[in-house]
Protein backbone atom coordinates (compact mmCIF):
# COMPACT_ATOMS: atom_id res chain seq x y z
CA UNK A 1 0.00 0.00 0.00
CA UNK A 2 1.43 3.29 -0.82
CA UNK A 3 1.27 5.88 1.83
CA UNK A 4 -0.07 9.56 1.55
CA UNK A 5 3.02 11.47 0.46
CA UNK A 6 4.03 13.66 3.97
CA UNK A 7 4.26 17.12 3.53
CA UNK A 8 7.07 18.85 1.77
CA UNK A 9 10.11 18.71 3.52
CA UNK A 10 10.80 22.20 5.20
CA UNK A 11 11.17 25.01 2.46
CA UNK A 12 14.04 27.46 2.28
CA UNK A 13 17.33 26.65 3.70
CA UNK A 14 18.22 23.52 5.18
CA UNK A 15 21.04 23.26 7.16
CA UNK A 16 23.97 20.99 6.79
CA UNK A 17 22.93 18.01 9.75
CA UNK A 18 19.69 17.78 7.31
CA UNK A 19 21.68 17.23 3.59
CA UNK A 20 25.32 15.96 5.03
CA UNK A 21 25.89 12.36 5.90
CA UNK A 22 27.51 11.55 8.94
CA UNK A 23 30.59 9.26 9.04
CA UNK A 24 31.44 7.79 13.14
CA UNK A 25 34.68 7.45 14.35
CA UNK A 26 35.93 5.23 16.97
CA UNK A 27 38.91 6.41 17.78
CA UNK A 28 40.55 3.88 19.71
CA UNK A 29 40.26 2.50 16.22
CA UNK A 30 40.93 4.83 13.41
CA UNK A 31 44.49 5.77 13.32
CA UNK A 32 47.52 5.56 15.61
CA UNK A 33 50.56 8.04 15.33
CA UNK A 34 52.15 6.83 18.54
CA UNK A 35 52.94 3.46 17.85
CA UNK A 36 51.03 1.76 21.06
CA UNK A 37 48.06 0.01 18.74
CA UNK A 38 45.38 2.51 20.02
CA UNK A 39 43.99 5.25 17.66
CA UNK A 40 44.31 8.97 18.39
CA UNK A 41 42.95 12.01 17.57
CA UNK A 42 46.33 12.56 15.39
CA UNK A 43 45.41 9.54 13.70
CA UNK A 44 42.21 10.86 12.73
CA UNK A 45 43.93 14.43 11.45
CA UNK A 46 45.97 12.48 9.22
CA UNK A 47 42.85 10.67 7.51
CA UNK A 48 40.99 14.03 7.08
CA UNK A 49 41.84 14.15 3.57
CA UNK A 50 40.14 10.66 3.56
CA UNK A 51 37.18 11.44 4.67
CA UNK A 52 36.77 15.00 2.38
CA UNK A 53 39.50 16.28 0.36
CA UNK A 54 41.11 17.03 -3.07
CA UNK A 55 42.67 13.37 -3.12
CA UNK A 56 40.75 11.04 -5.40
CA UNK A 57 40.28 8.58 -2.96
CA UNK A 58 37.95 10.95 -0.99
CA UNK A 59 34.55 9.48 0.72
CA UNK A 60 33.57 12.98 0.71
CA UNK A 61 30.96 12.65 4.21
CA UNK A 62 29.95 16.34 5.79
CA UNK A 63 30.76 15.00 9.35
CA UNK A 64 32.43 13.36 11.54
CA UNK A 65 31.04 11.87 14.87
CA UNK A 66 33.77 10.89 17.29
CA UNK A 67 32.91 8.19 20.11
CA UNK A 68 34.24 9.43 23.20
CA UNK A 69 37.79 10.92 23.72
CA UNK A 70 37.66 11.90 27.68
CA UNK A 71 40.20 11.44 30.63
CA UNK A 72 38.75 7.96 31.12
CA UNK A 73 39.57 4.40 33.13
CA UNK A 74 38.31 2.88 29.71
CA UNK A 75 36.50 0.33 32.19
CA UNK A 76 33.86 0.83 28.82
CA UNK A 77 36.39 2.14 26.36
CA UNK A 78 35.83 6.21 27.02
CA UNK A 79 32.14 5.59 28.01
CA UNK A 80 33.35 6.40 32.02
CA UNK A 81 34.23 10.02 31.81
CA UNK A 82 36.43 10.79 34.59
CA UNK A 83 37.13 14.44 32.89
CA UNK A 84 34.03 15.99 30.89
CA UNK A 85 36.52 18.68 29.81
CA UNK A 86 39.92 17.34 28.91
CA UNK A 87 41.40 14.77 26.48
CA UNK A 88 42.62 11.31 27.34
CA UNK A 89 46.12 11.66 27.45
CA UNK A 90 46.11 8.30 25.30
CA UNK A 91 44.45 10.27 22.35
CA UNK A 92 46.20 13.10 22.44
CA UNK A 93 45.38 16.82 24.13
CA UNK A 94 43.07 20.26 24.17
CA UNK A 95 45.56 21.20 21.35
CA UNK A 96 45.33 18.47 19.23
CA UNK A 97 41.17 18.71 19.24
CA UNK A 98 41.63 22.41 18.18
CA UNK A 99 43.61 21.09 15.42
CA UNK A 100 41.60 18.73 14.81
CA UNK A 101 38.54 20.96 14.63
CA UNK A 102 40.52 23.36 12.74
CA UNK A 103 41.86 21.04 9.97
CA UNK A 104 38.19 19.35 9.70
CA UNK A 105 36.60 22.82 9.55
CA UNK A 106 38.88 23.29 6.62
CA UNK A 107 37.62 20.20 4.45
CA UNK A 108 34.26 20.91 4.98
CA UNK A 109 34.14 18.38 7.49
CA UNK A 110 31.59 19.10 10.49
CA UNK A 111 33.04 18.03 13.68
CA UNK A 112 29.94 16.13 16.41
CA UNK A 113 31.67 14.83 19.62
CA UNK A 114 29.99 12.41 21.83
CA UNK A 115 28.21 13.68 25.20
CA UNK A 116 27.39 11.09 27.71
CA UNK A 117 25.21 12.78 29.93
CA UNK A 118 23.32 9.61 31.70
CA UNK A 119 26.79 8.58 34.01
CA UNK A 120 30.30 9.45 34.74
CA UNK A 121 32.87 7.32 35.63
CA UNK A 122 33.14 6.13 39.27
CA UNK A 123 36.97 8.07 39.30
CA UNK A 124 35.15 11.33 38.29
CA UNK A 125 35.85 13.95 40.97
CA UNK A 126 32.04 14.76 41.40
CA UNK A 127 31.71 10.77 42.32
CA UNK A 128 34.82 11.08 44.20
CA UNK A 129 33.33 13.43 46.76
CA UNK A 130 29.74 12.26 46.67
CA UNK A 131 30.62 9.27 47.63
CA UNK A 132 32.85 10.57 50.72
CA UNK A 133 30.24 11.30 52.88
CA UNK A 134 26.47 11.39 53.40
CA UNK A 135 26.10 15.24 53.34
CA UNK A 136 28.80 15.98 51.27
CA UNK A 137 27.42 18.69 48.70
CA UNK A 138 27.78 16.39 45.87
CA UNK A 139 26.10 13.68 46.94
CA UNK A 140 23.08 14.59 45.42
CA UNK A 141 24.47 14.84 42.05
CA UNK A 142 24.29 11.01 41.70
CA UNK A 143 21.54 8.35 42.76
CA UNK A 144 21.74 7.42 46.23
CA UNK A 145 19.37 5.53 47.91
CA UNK A 146 19.06 2.89 51.33
CA UNK A 147 18.31 -0.48 50.39
CA UNK A 148 15.83 -2.72 51.28
CA UNK A 149 14.83 -3.63 54.99
CA UNK A 150 15.79 -6.83 53.75
CA UNK A 151 19.38 -5.57 52.73
CA UNK A 152 18.59 -5.66 48.91
CA UNK A 153 19.03 -3.41 46.23
CA UNK A 154 16.37 -0.14 46.55
CA UNK A 155 14.69 -1.57 43.38
CA UNK A 156 14.54 -4.59 40.72
CA UNK A 157 16.57 -2.53 38.14
CA UNK A 158 19.20 -4.56 35.72
CA UNK A 159 22.26 -3.56 33.75
CA UNK A 160 22.39 -4.14 30.72
CA UNK A 161 25.79 -5.64 30.96
CA UNK A 162 25.07 -7.95 33.80
CA UNK A 163 23.20 -8.30 37.87
CA UNK A 164 21.45 -5.52 39.20
CA UNK A 165 21.96 -1.86 38.65
CA UNK A 166 22.85 -0.86 42.02
CA UNK A 167 25.90 -1.15 44.30
CA UNK A 168 26.15 -0.87 47.48
CA UNK A 169 28.82 1.34 49.10
CA UNK A 170 29.84 0.30 52.33
CA UNK A 171 31.57 3.19 53.85
CA UNK A 172 27.78 5.19 53.69
CA UNK A 173 25.63 2.17 53.81
CA UNK A 174 23.90 3.28 50.43
CA UNK A 175 23.81 1.51 46.98
CA UNK A 176 24.36 3.66 44.01
CA UNK A 177 22.77 3.68 40.36
CA UNK A 178 24.83 2.40 37.67
CA UNK A 179 22.70 1.13 34.83
CA UNK A 180 26.09 0.14 33.03
CA UNK A 181 28.63 -0.81 34.90
CA UNK A 182 29.78 -0.27 38.72
CA UNK A 183 32.51 2.02 37.34
CA UNK A 184 29.66 4.13 35.29
CA UNK A 185 27.83 5.77 38.24
CA UNK A 186 24.69 7.03 36.93
CA UNK A 187 24.35 11.28 37.22
CA UNK A 188 21.17 12.96 38.97
CA UNK A 189 19.55 15.06 36.76
CA UNK A 190 17.52 16.03 39.23
CA UNK A 191 20.00 17.74 40.95
CA UNK A 192 19.93 21.44 39.60
CA UNK A 193 23.57 21.64 40.74
CA UNK A 194 24.75 18.90 38.46
CA UNK A 195 22.63 19.86 35.55
CA UNK A 196 24.01 23.33 35.94
CA UNK A 197 27.80 22.02 35.30
CA UNK A 198 26.51 19.12 32.66
CA UNK A 199 24.93 22.06 30.55
CA UNK A 200 28.17 24.15 30.69
CA UNK A 201 30.27 20.95 30.03
CA UNK A 202 28.40 21.63 26.37
CA UNK A 203 29.50 25.23 26.05
CA UNK A 204 32.90 24.30 27.01
CA UNK A 205 33.26 21.98 23.47
CA UNK A 206 30.60 24.68 21.38
CA UNK A 207 32.84 27.51 22.40
CA UNK A 208 35.93 25.40 20.87
CA UNK A 209 34.04 25.29 17.98
CA UNK A 210 32.48 21.67 17.41
CA UNK A 211 29.44 21.65 15.31
CA UNK A 212 27.10 19.07 17.75
CA UNK A 213 26.56 15.94 20.00
CA UNK A 214 25.62 12.46 19.93
CA UNK A 215 23.93 12.69 23.46
CA UNK A 216 24.98 9.00 24.76
CA UNK A 217 21.55 6.80 25.63
CA UNK A 218 19.89 10.46 26.38
CA UNK A 219 16.23 8.66 26.79
CA UNK A 220 17.68 6.87 30.35
CA UNK A 221 18.89 10.00 31.90
CA UNK A 222 15.69 10.41 34.13
CA UNK A 223 14.50 7.81 35.95
CA UNK A 224 11.17 7.41 37.84
CA UNK A 225 11.62 9.47 41.18
CA UNK A 226 9.74 6.72 42.97
CA UNK A 227 12.26 4.19 41.85
CA UNK A 228 9.59 1.59 41.22
CA UNK A 229 9.92 -2.04 40.02
CA UNK A 230 10.38 -3.03 36.51
CA UNK A 231 8.06 -5.48 35.26
CA UNK A 232 8.78 -8.82 34.03
CA UNK A 233 9.12 -8.79 30.11
CA UNK A 234 6.83 -11.27 29.32
CA UNK A 235 8.77 -12.08 25.66
CA UNK A 236 12.05 -11.97 27.25
CA UNK A 237 14.26 -14.43 25.02
CA UNK A 238 14.39 -17.36 27.20
CA UNK A 239 18.41 -18.21 25.76
CA UNK A 240 19.41 -15.02 27.66
CA UNK A 241 22.56 -15.46 30.46
CA UNK A 242 21.15 -15.71 33.76
CA UNK A 243 22.31 -12.84 35.25
CA UNK A 244 21.02 -10.57 32.62
CA UNK A 245 18.25 -8.82 34.31
CA UNK A 246 17.90 -6.44 32.15
CA UNK A 247 17.18 -8.53 29.62
CA UNK A 248 14.07 -10.19 31.88
CA UNK A 249 12.25 -7.07 32.45
CA UNK A 250 9.84 -4.23 30.65
CA UNK A 251 12.21 -0.62 31.02
CA UNK A 252 8.50 0.99 32.70
CA UNK A 253 10.36 2.70 35.49
CA UNK A 254 14.09 3.19 34.76
CA UNK A 255 13.99 4.82 31.15
CA UNK A 256 11.84 7.14 29.01
CA UNK A 257 10.55 8.98 31.68
CA UNK A 258 8.13 11.97 30.37
CA UNK A 259 9.94 14.40 32.39
CA UNK A 260 12.95 13.56 30.43
CA UNK A 261 12.02 16.06 27.74
CA UNK A 262 12.46 18.77 29.92
CA UNK A 263 16.11 18.29 30.50
CA UNK A 264 16.00 17.71 26.32
CA UNK A 265 14.54 21.50 25.87
CA UNK A 266 17.45 22.44 28.32
CA UNK A 267 20.41 20.62 26.05
CA UNK A 268 18.29 22.48 22.87
CA UNK A 269 17.95 26.05 24.79
CA UNK A 270 22.23 25.63 25.15
CA UNK A 271 22.63 24.42 21.63
CA UNK A 272 20.45 27.50 20.12
CA UNK A 273 22.53 29.90 22.12
CA UNK A 274 25.24 28.84 18.96
CA UNK A 275 24.72 29.31 15.32
CA UNK A 276 24.07 25.67 13.38
CA UNK A 277 25.19 22.91 16.22
CA UNK A 278 23.17 19.50 15.92
CA UNK A 279 21.77 17.61 19.05
CA UNK A 280 21.51 13.92 18.06
CA UNK A 281 20.31 11.20 20.34
CA UNK A 282 21.23 7.99 20.63
CA UNK A 283 17.89 6.22 21.76
CA UNK A 284 15.45 3.25 20.86
CA UNK A 285 12.06 2.97 21.54
CA UNK A 286 8.61 2.26 19.33
CA UNK A 287 7.72 4.67 16.98
CA UNK A 288 4.75 6.70 19.39
CA UNK A 289 7.19 7.23 21.92
CA UNK A 290 10.84 7.79 19.86
CA UNK A 291 9.02 10.01 18.02
CA UNK A 292 8.22 12.58 21.24
CA UNK A 293 11.85 12.92 21.20
CA UNK A 294 11.99 15.80 18.65
CA UNK A 295 9.78 18.20 20.61
CA UNK A 296 7.10 20.13 20.95
CA UNK A 297 7.57 21.96 17.62
CA UNK A 298 10.83 20.87 17.26
CA UNK A 299 12.20 22.19 20.48
CA UNK A 300 13.92 18.30 21.28
CA UNK A 301 16.59 16.37 19.56
CA UNK A 302 17.45 17.34 15.86
CA UNK A 303 17.98 13.58 14.97
CA UNK A 304 17.18 11.45 17.48
CA UNK A 305 19.27 8.39 15.62
CA UNK A 306 16.45 5.81 13.96
CA UNK A 307 17.90 2.32 14.75
CA UNK A 308 15.32 0.70 12.64
CA UNK A 309 16.57 -0.70 9.97
CA UNK A 310 19.43 -2.31 11.58
CA UNK A 311 16.71 -4.86 13.82
CA UNK A 312 14.29 -5.35 11.34
CA UNK A 313 14.55 -8.45 8.94
CA UNK A 314 16.52 -8.20 5.72
CA UNK A 315 13.80 -8.48 3.32
CA UNK A 316 11.90 -5.93 1.15
CA UNK A 317 8.26 -5.94 2.71
CA UNK A 318 9.71 -5.48 6.20
CA UNK A 319 12.11 -2.38 5.24
CA UNK A 320 9.37 -0.87 3.37
CA UNK A 321 7.08 -1.22 6.21
CA UNK A 322 10.16 0.36 8.25
CA UNK A 323 10.30 3.50 6.14
CA UNK A 324 6.75 3.64 5.49
CA UNK A 325 6.08 3.98 9.38
CA UNK A 326 8.60 6.54 9.85
CA UNK A 327 7.24 8.83 6.87
CA UNK A 328 4.28 8.39 8.10
CA UNK A 329 4.65 9.35 11.84
CA UNK A 330 7.24 12.02 11.53
CA UNK A 331 5.50 15.58 11.68
CA UNK A 332 6.26 17.69 8.73
CA UNK A 333 9.00 19.53 10.71
CA UNK A 334 10.76 16.57 11.73
CA UNK A 335 14.19 15.30 9.96
CA UNK A 336 14.65 11.81 9.64
CA UNK A 337 17.66 9.63 10.61
CA UNK A 338 18.84 6.36 9.61
CA UNK A 339 21.59 4.16 11.05
CA UNK A 340 22.91 0.74 9.47
CA UNK A 341 25.74 -0.14 11.62
CA UNK A 342 27.85 1.47 15.19
CA UNK A 343 30.44 0.35 17.21
CA UNK A 344 27.66 -1.36 19.16
CA UNK A 345 26.26 -4.16 16.38
CA UNK A 346 27.53 -6.45 14.46
CA UNK A 347 29.22 -5.30 11.17
CA UNK A 348 26.63 -4.87 8.29
CA UNK A 349 28.32 -7.01 5.81
CA UNK A 350 27.99 -10.13 8.76
CA UNK A 351 24.47 -9.45 9.14
CA UNK A 352 23.68 -9.49 5.82
CA UNK A 353 26.11 -10.96 3.41
CA UNK A 354 28.67 -8.86 1.59
CA UNK A 355 26.52 -9.04 -1.86
CA UNK A 356 23.64 -7.31 0.18
CA UNK A 357 25.82 -4.98 2.04
CA UNK A 358 26.24 -3.22 -1.51
CA UNK A 359 22.28 -2.81 -1.40
CA UNK A 360 22.47 -1.76 2.00
CA UNK A 361 24.99 1.53 1.18
CA UNK A 362 22.19 2.61 -1.72
CA UNK A 363 19.69 1.88 0.61
CA UNK A 364 21.16 4.47 3.19
CA UNK A 365 22.61 6.63 1.00
CA UNK A 366 19.48 7.55 -1.11
CA UNK A 367 16.73 7.68 1.62
CA UNK A 368 15.09 11.10 2.65
CA UNK A 369 16.64 11.86 5.84
CA UNK A 370 20.67 11.96 7.61
CA UNK A 371 22.78 8.72 6.83
CA UNK A 372 25.53 8.35 9.65
CA UNK A 373 27.97 5.53 8.46
CA UNK A 374 30.59 3.51 10.79
CA UNK A 375 33.73 3.56 10.12
CA UNK A 376 34.82 0.77 8.03
CA UNK A 377 31.56 -0.42 6.70
CA UNK A 378 32.34 1.21 3.73
CA UNK A 379 35.00 -1.45 2.95
CA UNK A 380 32.47 -4.10 3.77
CA UNK A 381 34.90 -4.84 7.03
CA UNK A 382 33.27 -7.88 9.04
CA UNK A 383 32.93 -9.28 12.08
CA UNK A 384 36.59 -9.90 13.65
CA UNK A 385 37.44 -12.83 15.27
CA UNK A 386 38.29 -12.84 18.67
CA UNK A 387 39.56 -15.35 21.02
CA UNK A 388 38.45 -16.13 24.24
CA UNK A 389 41.89 -14.24 25.86
CA UNK A 390 41.88 -11.04 23.50
CA UNK A 391 38.14 -10.00 24.64
CA UNK A 392 38.30 -6.46 25.62
CA UNK A 393 34.59 -5.47 25.63
CA UNK A 394 33.05 -5.55 29.59
CA UNK A 395 29.79 -6.96 28.02
CA UNK A 396 31.76 -9.75 26.64
CA UNK A 397 33.32 -9.89 29.46
CA UNK A 398 30.13 -10.26 31.53
CA UNK A 399 27.67 -11.90 29.26
CA UNK A 400 29.77 -14.36 27.14
CA UNK A 401 31.60 -14.15 23.67
CA UNK A 402 27.96 -13.76 21.48
CA UNK A 403 27.12 -10.58 23.28
CA UNK A 404 31.16 -8.87 22.82
CA UNK A 405 31.16 -5.87 20.89
CA UNK A 406 34.70 -6.12 19.94
CA UNK A 407 34.00 -7.50 16.42
CA UNK A 408 32.95 -4.46 15.06
CA UNK A 409 35.61 -2.12 17.11
CA UNK A 410 38.79 -4.05 14.89
CA UNK A 411 41.30 -1.22 13.87
CA UNK A 412 40.55 0.54 10.80
CA UNK A 413 42.13 -1.18 7.83
CA UNK A 414 44.04 1.71 5.56
CA UNK A 415 46.47 -0.97 3.48
CA UNK A 416 47.96 -4.17 2.89
CA UNK A 417 50.55 -3.31 5.31
CA UNK A 418 51.60 -5.70 8.31
CA UNK A 419 49.38 -3.65 10.63
CA UNK A 420 47.31 -2.39 8.30
CA UNK A 421 48.13 0.90 8.08
CA UNK A 422 46.83 1.10 11.24
CA UNK A 423 49.60 1.29 13.42
CA UNK A 424 53.41 0.29 13.74
CA UNK A 425 52.81 -2.57 16.51
CA UNK A 426 49.97 -4.98 17.22
CA UNK A 427 46.81 -3.13 17.81
CA UNK A 428 44.72 -3.50 21.04
CA UNK A 429 41.75 -5.32 19.07
CA UNK A 430 43.28 -8.03 16.61
CA UNK A 431 42.87 -6.69 12.89
CA UNK A 432 40.52 -8.65 10.97
CA UNK A 433 40.99 -11.64 8.87
CA UNK A 434 40.77 -9.92 5.79
CA UNK A 435 43.41 -6.86 5.81
CA UNK A 436 45.37 -7.65 3.24
CA UNK A 437 42.54 -7.53 0.46
CA UNK A 438 40.06 -5.31 1.76
CA UNK A 439 41.84 -1.77 2.95
CA UNK A 440 41.48 1.50 2.06
CA UNK A 441 43.97 1.55 -0.30
CA UNK A 442 43.50 -1.72 -2.66
CA UNK A 443 39.81 -0.74 -3.07
CA UNK A 444 40.37 2.79 -4.01
CA UNK A 445 42.01 1.63 -7.02
CA UNK A 446 39.65 -1.05 -7.80
CA UNK A 447 36.79 -0.05 -10.19
CA UNK A 448 33.75 -1.79 -8.59
CA UNK A 449 34.86 -1.81 -5.06
CA UNK A 450 32.75 -1.35 -2.42
CA UNK A 451 34.81 1.78 -1.57
CA UNK A 452 34.20 2.90 -4.92
CA UNK A 453 30.51 2.44 -4.87
CA UNK A 454 30.15 4.30 -1.53
CA UNK A 455 32.38 7.18 -2.85
CA UNK A 456 30.03 7.07 -5.92
CA UNK A 457 26.86 7.32 -4.03
CA UNK A 458 28.27 9.84 -1.68
CA UNK A 459 28.85 12.13 -4.68
CA UNK A 460 26.03 11.30 -6.67
CA UNK A 461 23.98 12.63 -3.39
CA UNK A 462 25.75 15.53 -3.09
CA UNK A 463 25.26 16.44 -6.51
CA UNK A 464 21.58 15.60 -6.97
CA UNK A 465 19.21 18.05 -4.41
CA UNK A 466 16.37 15.65 -5.12
CA UNK A 467 18.39 12.58 -3.21
CA UNK A 468 18.98 15.27 -0.22
CA UNK A 469 15.77 17.41 -0.25
CA UNK A 470 13.27 15.67 -2.29
CA UNK A 471 10.14 13.73 -0.78
CA UNK A 472 9.37 9.87 -0.47
CA UNK A 473 6.69 7.79 -1.95
CA UNK A 474 6.88 3.66 -2.24
CA UNK A 475 6.09 2.60 -5.46
CA UNK A 476 4.67 -0.85 -5.80
CA UNK A 477 6.34 -3.05 -8.25
CA UNK A 478 5.79 -6.23 -9.03
CA UNK A 479 8.20 -8.71 -7.26
CA UNK A 480 7.38 -6.08 -3.92
CA UNK A 481 8.29 -9.11 -1.72
CA UNK A 482 11.96 -9.68 -3.03
CA UNK A 483 12.14 -5.83 -3.94
CA UNK A 484 11.96 -2.40 -2.67
CA UNK A 485 11.35 0.56 -5.22
CA UNK A 486 10.62 4.46 -3.94
CA UNK A 487 10.68 7.31 -5.55
CA UNK A 488 12.26 10.63 -4.38
CA UNK A 489 10.85 13.67 -5.93
CA UNK A 490 11.75 17.67 -5.73
CA UNK A 491 10.46 19.86 -8.41
CA UNK A 492 10.41 18.67 -11.49
CA UNK A 493 13.12 15.97 -10.93
CA UNK A 494 12.44 12.36 -10.28
CA UNK A 495 14.80 9.30 -9.01
CA UNK A 496 13.61 5.87 -8.54
CA UNK A 497 15.10 3.62 -6.49
CA UNK A 498 14.98 -0.09 -6.97
CA UNK A 499 16.34 -2.79 -5.13
CA UNK A 500 16.97 -6.30 -5.23
CA UNK A 501 16.59 -7.83 -1.59
CA UNK A 502 17.93 -11.35 -2.87
CA UNK A 503 20.25 -13.03 -4.67
CA UNK A 504 18.37 -14.03 -7.34
CA UNK A 505 17.73 -12.12 -10.36
CA UNK A 506 14.27 -10.47 -10.31
CA UNK A 507 12.02 -9.33 -13.73
CA UNK A 508 10.14 -5.94 -12.70
CA UNK A 509 7.33 -4.36 -14.24
CA UNK A 510 5.81 -0.92 -13.85
CA UNK A 511 2.82 0.76 -15.21
CA UNK A 512 5.28 3.81 -16.05
CA UNK A 513 5.85 5.01 -20.04
CA UNK A 514 8.13 7.61 -19.03
CA UNK A 515 11.75 7.75 -19.95
CA UNK A 516 14.18 6.42 -18.04
CA UNK A 517 18.12 6.13 -17.52
CA UNK A 518 20.17 4.07 -15.04
CA UNK A 519 22.20 6.76 -13.28
CA UNK A 520 23.97 4.02 -11.04
CA UNK A 521 24.14 0.41 -9.96
CA UNK A 522 25.48 -1.23 -7.13
CA UNK A 523 27.33 -3.70 -9.36
CA UNK A 524 29.02 -0.58 -11.08
CA UNK A 525 28.88 -1.59 -14.67
CA UNK A 526 25.79 -0.48 -16.59
CA UNK A 527 24.53 3.32 -17.14
CA UNK A 528 21.58 3.85 -19.90
CA UNK A 529 18.23 3.73 -20.88
CA UNK A 530 15.71 1.60 -19.77
CA UNK A 531 12.33 1.17 -19.46
CA UNK A 532 10.23 1.04 -16.33
CA UNK A 533 7.51 -1.25 -17.60
CA UNK A 534 10.08 -3.91 -18.00
CA UNK A 535 13.50 -4.37 -16.59
CA UNK A 536 15.81 -6.91 -14.87
CA UNK A 537 17.70 -6.46 -11.45
CA UNK A 538 20.52 -8.61 -11.20
CA UNK A 539 21.15 -10.69 -7.92
CA UNK A 540 21.98 -8.44 -5.06
CA UNK A 541 21.65 -4.91 -7.66
CA UNK A 542 20.22 -1.76 -6.66
CA UNK A 543 19.73 0.86 -9.26
CA UNK A 544 19.58 4.80 -9.28
CA UNK A 545 17.49 5.31 -12.04
CA UNK A 546 16.36 8.94 -13.50
CA UNK A 547 12.89 8.84 -14.56
CA UNK A 548 12.22 11.84 -17.11
C1 LIG B 1 25.89 3.46 24.40
C2 LIG B 1 27.27 3.41 23.81
O1 LIG B 1 27.16 3.45 22.41
C3 LIG B 1 27.90 2.15 24.32
O2 LIG B 1 29.10 1.84 23.65
C4 LIG B 1 28.11 2.28 25.80
O3 LIG B 1 28.62 1.07 26.33
C5 LIG B 1 26.78 2.61 26.51
N1 LIG B 1 26.01 3.60 25.83
C6 LIG B 1 27.05 3.12 27.89
O4 LIG B 1 27.60 4.41 27.81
Amino acid sequence: MVPTLPPPPMSGHLAWWQTGVIYQIYPRSFGDTTGNGIGDLQGIIDHLDYLNGEADQSLGVDAIWISPFYPSPMADFGYDVADYCDIEPLFGDLATLDRLIAEAHAREIRVVVDYVPNHSSDQHPWFIESRSTLDNPKRNWYIWSDGRTDGSPPNNCGSPFVGPAWTLDPPTGQFYLHQFLPEQPELNWREPGLAAAMLDVLRFWLDRGVDGFRMDVVGMIIKDAGLGDNPPNPNADPTLHADDIFGRQLHVFNEDQDDVHEVIRMFRSVLDEYSDRVAIGELGYGMSRWVRYYGTDGDGLHLPFNFRLMHTTWEAGAIRRSVEKLEATLPSWAWPSYVLGSHDAPRLASRIGAAQARVAAMLLLTLRGTPTLYQGDELGIENGVILPDQLQDPQGLRLGMDRSRDPSRTPMQWDAGPHAGFSTTESWLPLSADHRIRNVATQAEDPTSMLTLYRCLLEYRRSTQTLTVGQYESVPNSRDDDCFTFRRRHQDSERLIALNLTGKEQRLSMPDDRQASIELSTHLDRLGSMTLHNFTLRPDEGLIIEVE
